[in-house]
């Protein structure tokens, strides 16, 4: 059944819209809210009426918005029942935030998966773990806690980060978001809240809530970290779990400087807040420099999730838990509610990678994403001068600032040109940042300079105000008729 939204909540949604024209303003104000998930789709607008007089303008205002709206593929009429919201993809782009990796044709670019291809060395190591499985197969191979051995190789790299840890802190999972779900299900239950940042990493939002943990958001600035507002939310609403990404934020590419690290610490400890320290972009450093110390050397309560997806390869489909010895046993019971262990062969792959010449795969791994991000701000700077971002000085992807707001439109008019997105409402847990785009470079160069090249065109089409007609979608490349 579709809902509706009073004009007096739509008035307060809407703002202060630009008034130059003030029916361009409205339909753009409106766009963004629907867009981004704030109204949701199929819900009833209220009549021309109500809002003219909520808003104070003159009824041509909204006539001509909500016309500007059906043309563009953002309402349609109903006769007798009203305009009801709708989105130029169709449902489903109504976005429930979480990314889906995808299966696609050739000739598609897929940057929605911010994952690159495994750097080399990767089938030699599942060659040599294939040798050392037999001397497994006469146990019965589950292991909650992981593999001794990699959880033994995965402590010491925490002690050479500084962080003093013993092979009995770490829980193997299957990837870092089962981590996550794994911290949600045992520390945060229905009366708990998890704070979360928007934009944030979006699969981490659902994966925290397993437990049944109630949402909080707090806006995290392209520009980094607001602490007096981080102060002003742990006072207020004293949430149990903070979702951090201090070291290449996801999206943003942040990183959360030595001194920011001991404040937020503090604060945390004053609000009796655990931070789930999602720490699986953290070897992706491409600019060199000393590493900041890792969060949880500041913060001894803070969990700690790490992943072998992006410093090695998605397919691995390992990460783990680090955690101060007072939770483990709580966490192991949590994870042997959800499954009761990581795959052995992988675990041994990767104790192979991790206890051999590791350094020498990230290099190669950064190296190549070097090249990549470079040639993608280049090619952006080039074809989009008025679009802005950050350099990022790690992680895998640019985190774009469009000229005006419109990304869920612009994601829908680029897919048909064969480049599949995801616009900034995907990393918004609670709705906004229509006006951002997440683009990883991880794919090869000319691949990206394609997508430049699509992107910049599709931007122009949604800047006109026209999309292309049905029938003409590009596939592979290729305009199709
Ligand atoms: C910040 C962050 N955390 C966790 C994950 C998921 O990691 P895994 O593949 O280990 O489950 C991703 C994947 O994109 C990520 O970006």
């Amino acid at each position: 059944m579709s809902q509706s939204i009073s004009a007096t909540r739509l008035a307060t949604l809407a703002g202060d819209f630009a008034r130059s024209p003030a029916y361009v303003g409205l339909a753009d104000a409106l766009r963004e809210l629907i867009g981004d998930g704030r109204i949701g789709y199929d819900t009833r607008l209220p009549s021309e009426r109500d809002l003219t007089a909520a808003l104070g303008v003159s009824r041509t205002t909204v006539t001509r918005a909500y016309a500007v709206l059906r043309e563009s593929g953002f309402a349609e009429a109903r006769h007798g029942s009203g305009t009801f919201t709708r989105l130029p993809g169709g449902p489903t782009r109504a976005y429930d935030r979480a990314l889906w990796p995808t299966d696609v044709t050739p000739g598609v670019i897929d940057l929605v998966c911010a994952a690159a291809t495994a750097p080399p060395g990767i089938a030699a190591a599942y060659a040599e773990a294939a040798t050392e499985l037999p001397a497994y197969l006469g146990g019965h191979g589950y292991y909650p806690a992981g593999l001794p051995d990699l959880q033994a190789v995965i402590a010491s790299s925490y002690d050479e980060r500084g962080l003093p840890t013993v092979p009995e802190q770490i829980i193997v999972t299957a990837g870092a978001l089962a981590a996550s779900a794994v911290v949600g299900c045992a520390l945060a239950g229905p009366r708990d809240r998890v704070l979360m940042e928007s934009p944030t990493y979006p699969n981490a939002v659902q994966a925290l809530r397993t437990g049944g943990g109630r949402l909080v958001s707090i806006p995290l600035d392209p520009e980094g970290w607001d602490l007096d507002a981080v102060a002003g939310v742990l006072a207020k609403r004293r949430p149990r779990l903070v979702h951090l990404m201090p070291d290449h934020h996801n999206p943003t590419g942040l990183v959360m400087s030595d001194e920011e690290r001991a404040t937020y610490a503090r604060l945390l400890a004053r609000h009796d807040g655990i931070a789930v320290v999602d720490e699986a972009h953290h070897s992706l450093r491409l600019d060199g420099g000393a590493a900041e110390r890792p969060f949880a050397s500041y913060s001894p309560d803070a969990v700690t999730v790490g992943s072998a997806s992006k410093s090695v390869w998605g397919g691995l489909r390992l990460g783990w838990i680090r955690a101060p010895r007072g939770l483990v046993d709580r966490l192991t019971r949590a994870r042997i509610g959800l499954d009761l262990g990581a795959p052995v062969f992988e675990q041994l792959v990767l104790t192979k990678l991790l206890a051999g010449d590791f350094d020498a795969v990230l290099t190669a791994h950064r190296d190549r994403l070097r090249q990549q991000r470079d040639a993608l701000v280049a090619a952006m700077e080039a074809q989009l001068p008025d679009w802005t971002f950050r350099r990022p000085s790690g992680g895998m992807a640019l985190w774009c600032r469009l000229p005006a707001t419109g990304a869920t439109a612009l994601v829908d008019e680029v897919e048909r040109r064969g480049v599949l997105m995801a616009p900034g409402p995907s990393f918004a847990p609670e709705g906004g940042l229509d006006r951002y785009l997440r683009f990883p470079y991880t794919v090869p160069v000319p691949q990206l300079e394609e997508a430049v090249t699509r992107l910049a065109e599709a931007w122009a089409v949604v800047r006109s105000g026209t999309t292309t007609p049905p029938g003409r979608e590009r596939q592979g490349g290729v305009l199709v008729a």
